[in-house]
């Protein structure tokens, strides 16, 4: 099916070079030996825009990123995710609990039951936060709220939680500074839960499996949208997707497979730690550990 793969993955080589000439040359080449391809198409378009008017305008945008995070598999995978939170929170009498990075309450919101007694969230970005305290207090929640990153908040704060939670949020913690992180939850948590996606190793990101990888998850991801098709693949996907292979960005997220996670948590001390597949998502299975 990816007879294309070959000439695509030498197209990614020249993007990784600078040389956007060649990239789309390349490309192009693998459009028409596979012109059924999405991916191949609109990574045709992303690096005609980028030959015509530079990088800075084939960035990730905001409108392409809501129509992203709105649309597709996000929608069933966010349900999922509030539901796996939530089965969690009824089967306490009452319990008190830390969301870490929080975002605008995406997972959280829906997941929110009456015997919360106490609830404490945290997020970095003051923006997403006033956002999420906004809801919170229509929705009569009362909260206490950090703007913080986890790492800051873990020196500054003592307190103690039944449940301590991050939604795809600790993959923006880089891999030195999960460690302490993770005791820290450890300490202060009886109960951590973590989803996240059982991504793969990208160490070798121009070895032919993980270009492999990358491009038929994005074929599946493009596929994920019909009406807004253009929009989210020029304005977020074909961005993350040559993020990938771009030197020059500065790297601000490092997933990992959930066996590599369970190893950290084992690490850290936690002697039970359970995983369970929530959702199949197009990029990677999202899953939910559960460590104590
Ligand atoms: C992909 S979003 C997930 C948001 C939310 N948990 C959800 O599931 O919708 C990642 C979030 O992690 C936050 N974040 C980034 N770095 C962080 C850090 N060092 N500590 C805590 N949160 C962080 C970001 O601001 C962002 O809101």
């Amino acid at each position: 099916m990816w007879k294309a793969l070959p000439v695509f993955s030498r197209a990614l080589a020249a993007f990784r070079d600078n040389d956007f000439e060649q990239a789309l040359i390349l490309a192009q080449q693998a459009h028409e030996q596979q012109p059924e391809l999405l991916v191949f198409a609109e990574a045709v378009t992303y690096l005609t825009r980028l030959n015509e008017s530079g990088k800075q305008d084939v960035y990730l945008n905001d409108e392409g990123f809501r129509a992203f995070i709105r649309g597709g598999g996000n929608v069933p995978l966010y349900r999922a995710v509030s539901a796996a939170l939530q089965e969690v929170y009824r089967s306490y009498d009452t319990l008190n609990l830390l969301d870490v990075g929080t975002g605008d309450g995406r997972a959280l919101l829906p997941a929110l039951t009456d015997n919360i007694r106490h609830l404490t969230v945290l997020e970095p970005s003051e923006s997403l936060l006033r956002q999420l305290r906004r809801q919170l207090d229509e929705h009569g929640v009362s909260h206490e709220a950090h703007c913080a990153p986890f790492q800051y908040f873990t020196q500054m704060q003592a307190g103690s939680w039944d449940v301590i939670e991050a939604t795809f949020s600790l993959q923006s913690i880089p891999p030195q500074e999960r460690a302490s992180a993770l005791t820290w939850g450890r300490q202060h948590g009886k109960r951590v839960l973590l989803v996240e996606f059982d991504a793969p190793d990208l160490t070798n990101i121009m070895a032919i499996e993980t270009i492999r990888y990358i491009v038929e998850r994005y074929e599946q991801g493009v596929a994920e949208y019909a009406e807004d098709r253009a929009l989210v693949a020029q304005g977020f996907l074909m961005p993350m997707m040559f993020g990938y292979f771009d030197c020059s960005q500065h790297r601000t997220n490092y997933e990992q497979p959930v066996a590599q996670w369970i190893q950290e948590f084992q690490a850290a001390g936690f002697t039970t730690v359970d995983a369970a597949l929530i959702y199949p998502y197009w990029w990677a299975a999202a899953y939910i550990i559960d460590a104590s």
